[in-house]
């Protein structure tokens, strides 16, 4: 009994002083708690989602499962609550005072653009008045706080490297990135790659593959997106100075075609409602994310990696599935409002600490 009383009491003492009250939290509280916010499970919270989806102006059909009549809710009241303190409350003010006349951009494919446009909303929802303008030059997405001269840009390229017609068709060259001049003079970079990686057949949109002078056909896919992310952690490590830029790699998010991978062999995202919400996900660290973590250790003290694959691996219930413009089986995508906005909340949690 006593023993009973002292661990209650310890535990009662170690939450009180830990925890970071999440309606009322301190910015000092969150970046002194180092904790990791990666470790953790999703819980109900009758708050969310952080908006709504009518009102958010930046939308895109794929990502707008409530306009395409999704029937059911639950996803979208999830919180990801980490296992050792509490993540603070998304605060678009606070986000835009901080960076008030500042520039962040998302570089990538079609990931970035899910990111991208959630992070939009997120800002546009907290404001009671919002001022914004959505445009489009040079192939780079901008949407525009104009009170606060805050510019979330999008530049798309889904492998980062470059892409290049010759004379013998399209050449993807994994040992050069010559896109990078747009990439720079930015406060805060958030970069993703690795969807387009694996597309073959039709879905491919490269006919050769080049390292150095030697050309191929093909090559085993993670070989090449390690060697791709190699090269972008020399484009980091060469053109980055990280007192001017904070850059981010958006980890690799996962996808939900394989109910294996959940221990229901017979489901794809499509059926699912409900997060997997034991804390072992059956299949495993993917290996690209493995990839993804060890070009990181090249990047340290220049590049930050949001950890994201776990807790998103657990969200097979928040894809688009058949609810999209294209009414297909997206189970790679994400609904917005949806995960994304919790990517955003770590994000913001790592940006205004
Ligand atoms: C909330 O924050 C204010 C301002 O920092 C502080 O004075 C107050 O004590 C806090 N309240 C709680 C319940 O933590
Ligand atoms: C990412 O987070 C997961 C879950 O907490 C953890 O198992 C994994 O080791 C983390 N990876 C890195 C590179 O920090």
């Amino acid at each position: 009994m006593r023993v009973l009383l002292l661990s209650l009491f310890l535990m009662f003492f170690v939450r009180t002083n830990n925890y970071v009250n999440a309606t009322n939290y301190s910015i000092d509280a969150i970046s002194n708690i180092g904790c990791n916010i990666y470790s953790g499970k999703w819980i109900y919270d009758s708050s969310y989602p952080m908006y709504d989806f009518s009102k958010c102006p930046f939308i895109d059909n794929q990502f707008n499962c409530k306009k395409y009549n999704r029937p059911d809710n639950l996803y979208l009241k999830y919180r990801w609550q980490p296992f050792s303190c509490n993540l603070p409350r998304f605060n678009g003010l606070v986000f835009l005072e901080k960076y008030k006349g500042k520039k962040i951009m998302f570089v990538g494919d079609s990931l970035s653009l899910n990111m991208w446009e959630s992070l939009g909303c997120m800002i546009h929802s907290s404001l009671p008045n919002p001022k914004t303008s959505l445009t489009k030059k040079n192939g780079i997405a901008e949407i525009l706080f104009l009170d606060y001269g805050v510019s979330l840009l999008m530049y798309r390229t889904p492998f980062l490297v470059d892409m290049v017609k010759e004379n013998i068709g399209t050449i993807l060259k994994l040992d050069s990135i010559s896109d990078g001049n747009a990439w720079k003079g930015m406060d805060v970079l958030i970069f993703n790659s690795w969807h387009w990686w694996i597309h073959t057949g039709t879905s491919q949109p490269w006919d050769y593959i080049q390292e150095g002078s030697q050309i191929a056909k093909d090559m085993n896919r993670l070989v090449a997106f390690n060697k791709g992310m190699n090269t972008w952690a020399r484009w980091v490590n060469k053109n980055i100075d990280p007192s001017k830029t904070k850059v981010f790699f958006q980890g690799i998010s996962p996808t939900h075609y394989q109910g294996k991978d959940w221990n229901e062999p017979s489901k794809s995202c499509k059926v699912e409602t409900q997060p997997f919400l034991d804390t072992k996900y059956p299949g495993g660290t993917p290996e690209e994310a493995i990839v993804v973590n060890k070009v990181m250790k090249k990047v340290k003290n220049k590049a930050y990696l949001l950890n994201i694959t776990t807790l998103s691996q657990y969200r097979k219930d928040a894809h688009p599935g058949f609810y999209s413009d294209t009414h297909g089986s997206d189970c790679s995508h994400w609904c917005l409002p949806g995960l994304p906005d919790t990517w955003n909340l770590l994000l913001y949690t790592s940006l205004i600490s």
